[in-house]
């Protein structure tokens, strides 16, 4: 066993200030806000302005999670940052993000798994910093899905928005971190299932950037009961019981998934941090969010279990339980 755990220190989230509500989208194509609000929850989601990239986002959010931590830039040493939405095909975001903050040592890498991507990178980071590789890590997700989405498909335009969520993850010894840190991490993909939920562009392929494509629901059959297995293998893999979850932070797909999923657990539906009535789906930027809203208001309170959770295109899936 390793001398050291990942601590989280402080979250940070950015929404760009752009607001697009339901009845906005009944003006685009043919929907309407009880529809949207009955089969998904979502009533608004926010959408960057033009020329405001995935990057301006993740460093938003970056910085209002180093302030929150009292630490400056030159602090981190690793950043780690999930995406499917890249500012370019490369570099990576993360080093855009690097160079943004004025970071001039250590490593930064980007993570692909949609919106499974910041489950995936929170498991890199925290595998970097318990090997002893790196001290302090800033585990970004952010995305810009507005600019991959096909503004003319009702079943899939009124899911997504557009934000960035940040958190500083920081090596600390076993014996010096009160119970803190990260305790299980589970991460599974099915390549079999990646035509339910992809985009029809990409360099190699079609040398374009292409459009969201997605069997909706197909995925949702997957999503609950794929995600109601991870999460049982990560309480297992730290022998917690399902009632000592203080705060389930699901990825926020739908309204609808995260309740079934909650149902299936035994978990209380006053237990679920829930930001897609506001947010939309933000992929791999919806968990740090919801983390960031639930710190900030005050229900996540220092020393609880809080259980992570996504599923998105690959599939990829994965959970994680994390005593804060
Ligand atoms: N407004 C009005 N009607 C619509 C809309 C809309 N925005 N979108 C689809 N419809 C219509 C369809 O055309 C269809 O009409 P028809 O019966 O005349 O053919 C009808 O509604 C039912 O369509 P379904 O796709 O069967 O509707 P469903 O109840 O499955 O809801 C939804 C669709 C909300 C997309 C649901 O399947 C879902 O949430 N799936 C999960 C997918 C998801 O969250 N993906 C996000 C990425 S992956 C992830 O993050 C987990």
């Amino acid at each position: 066993m390793s001398a050291y755990v990942s601590v989280v220190r402080s979250v940070g989230g950015y929404l760009p200030a752009r607001v697009l509500t339901n009845d906005d989208l009944g003006r685009m194509v043919q929907t309407s806000d009880d529809w949207i609000v009955e089969r998904t929850g979502i009533r608004r989601r926010h959408i960057a302005a033009d020329g405001e990239t995935t990057s301006d986002l993740a460093v938003q959010a970056s910085r209002r999670a180093l302030e929150a931590a009292g630490l400056e830039p030159s602090d981190i040493d690793l950043i780690v940052l999930a995406t499917a939405t890249p500012d370019y095909t490369f570099p990576s975001t993360a080093t855009v993000v690097q160079g943004a903050l004025g970071i001039t040592h250590g490593a930064a890498f980007d993570i692909h798994a949609v919106c499974s991507g910041f489950i995936y990178a929170l498991s890199m980071a925290d595998n970097c910093l318990v090997r002893g590789q790196f001290e302090r890590a800033l585990v970004i997700g952010a995305e810009t899905f507005s600019r991959i989405i096909d503004w003319s498909d009702r079943a899939t335009c009124v899911l997504f928005g557009d934000g960035a969520g940040a958190v500083v993850l920081e090596r600390r010894l076993v014996a010096e971190a009160d119970g803190r840190g990260i305790k299980a991490v589970h991460l599974r993909s099915d390549g079999r299932y990646r035509d339910l939920l992809y985009v029809d562009g990409g360099p190699s392929k079609t040398r374009t950037v292409g459009h969201l494509r997605m069997q909706g629901n197909q995925v949702f059959r997957h999503a609950v009961t794929k995600i109601s297995e991870s999460v049982r293998e990560t309480l297992a893999q730290a022998q917690v019981d399902i009632s000592e979850v203080d705060w389930f932070v699901p990825h926020q797909a739908n309204q609808r998934i995260l309740s079934a999923v909650a149902e299936r657990l035994g978990l209380a539906e006053s237990r679920i941090v829930s930001t897609v009535a506001d947010h939309g789906n933000t992929s791999a930027a919806s968990v740090p969010l919801a983390m960031d809203v639930a710190l900030r208001d005050g229900r996540i309170r220092p020393g609880q279990l809080v259980l992570l959770e996504a599923i998105g295109g690959g599939l990829t899936w994965g959970s994680a339980l994390i005593r804060i």
